[in-house]
């Protein structure tokens, strides 16, 4: 059975010519800062998102880690979002390995903090209280259905970072979807933060890899940094090679992505039992949920997979999917046939 996996975008499989430039890359050891595909990568990473540096790491959760241990030191405090993956899904690292301390202020729906919230979580100094050093936005946000932060809003949070002394960071693992829904130039979306965490996997179906941007200083204490958390890599140009071609081919494409999106969560709205805001599809992601009160959102996910269509649940009633490299307009219409089909019949 042919399978159509919508749990998420980290699925996706290299393409023929990642697979031709991994066979062909010339390799060194990048330990000692020899390995020219990484290099080469590097560089590339940091025009393209207007920063003077950058830095291979493994994934978008060891790009944030070390971002903000590079930003940040024992018994200091992050602010972030509360439904942010760094806050959720990162295994609590920077608290495990950096002692630092996460103060929450609530998403909004679509991906933001206010402002004021942010100013309000701001420790005064005293000695009762940590530290407050860095804020952290993420964009496109994933909790928050793929929602899109435009360079004006990030721009007023750097602002106010600024005023405050503070350093701003955002997970930007998704942060060319955000720049073609928006259509934006992605330094238009990274030009006001200090540094910017972006994944070559995900929307950009790298197999392997993220990259941290950021000032060269900030990039040279992160190197160090990647090292404690045992993130240096050797011969890495193997997945460089991959990341280069991620950046040359396929961000123009993640277009089609958001448009099957679209048409997928469109046609959702439409399927009694279920329902979705279309309000808040704007890019890769669609979160749908079940109204009826059998089956739960786990019980449809099975029933889907059997039928061949594999679709995240991410609470009781809730479901995720999501588009991406692989996935095209008819790998669509099908997932929607076996959902109304699955639908229909409980
Ligand atoms: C917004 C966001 N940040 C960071 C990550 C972590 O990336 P990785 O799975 O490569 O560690 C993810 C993963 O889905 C994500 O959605």
């Amino acid at each position: 059975m042919n399978v159509i996996d919508l749990r998420s975008d980290t699925v996706t499989l290299p393409s023929p010519q990642m697979r031709e430039a991994i066979h062909h890359a010339e390799l060194g050891d990048d330990v000692f800062g020899e390995d020219p595909t990484v290099n080469r990568l590097e560089e590339m990473a940091a025009v393209r998102v207007g920063k003077e540096a950058a830095l291979l790491v493994v994934s978008g959760t060891m790009g944030n880690l070390v971002s903000v241990l590079t930003h940040c030191g024992r018994g200091d405090e992050i602010i972030l979002g509360d439904l942010a993956h760094t806050f959720i899904y990162e295994a609590g690292g920077t608290a495990a390995l950096g002692g630092i301390h996460p103060h929450t202020v609530p998403n909004q729906p679509d991906g933001t903090l206010r402002v004021q919230d942010i100013e309000a979580a701001i420790r005064p100094d005293n000695v009762h209280f940590p530290r407050t050093r860095l804020i952290c936005l993420e964009n496109t946000h994933n909790r928050c259905g793929g929602a899109a932060l435009t360079p004006e809003y990030t721009a007023q949070v750097a602002g106010l970072a600024r005023r405050r002394g503070l350093a701003l960071h955002l997970d930007g693992a998704r942060i060319f979807n955000a720049a073609v829904a928006l259509n934006v130039d992605v330094k238009e979306l990274t030009r006001d933060v200090d540094s910017v965490s972006f994944c070559l996997s995900k929307g950009l179906a790298a197999p392997v890899g993220s990259v941290i941007c950021g000032s060269k200083d900030f990039v040279a204490q992160a190197r160090r940094n990647r090292k404690i958390v045992g993130g240096g890599m050797r011969q890495a140009g193997i997945i460089a090679a991959a990341g280069i071609v991620a950046l040359e081919t396929m961000i123009d494409r993640i277009q089609e992505d958001h448009d099957n999106a679209r048409r997928f969560a469109r046609a959702v709205a439409g399927i009694a039992g279920l329902s979705v805001d279309l309000g808040r599809v704007q890019t890769n992601i669609v979160y749908f949920d079940v109204t009826r009160e059998r089956p739960c959102a786990e019980e449809l996910a099975k029933k889907l997979t059997s039928r061949g269509l594999k679709i995240l649940s991410t609470g009781p009633n809730r479901l995720r999917a999501v588009t991406h490299y692989g996935i095209s307009a008819q790998d669509i219409d099908r997932a929607l046939s076996i959902l109304a089909d699955v639908c229909r019949a409980v």
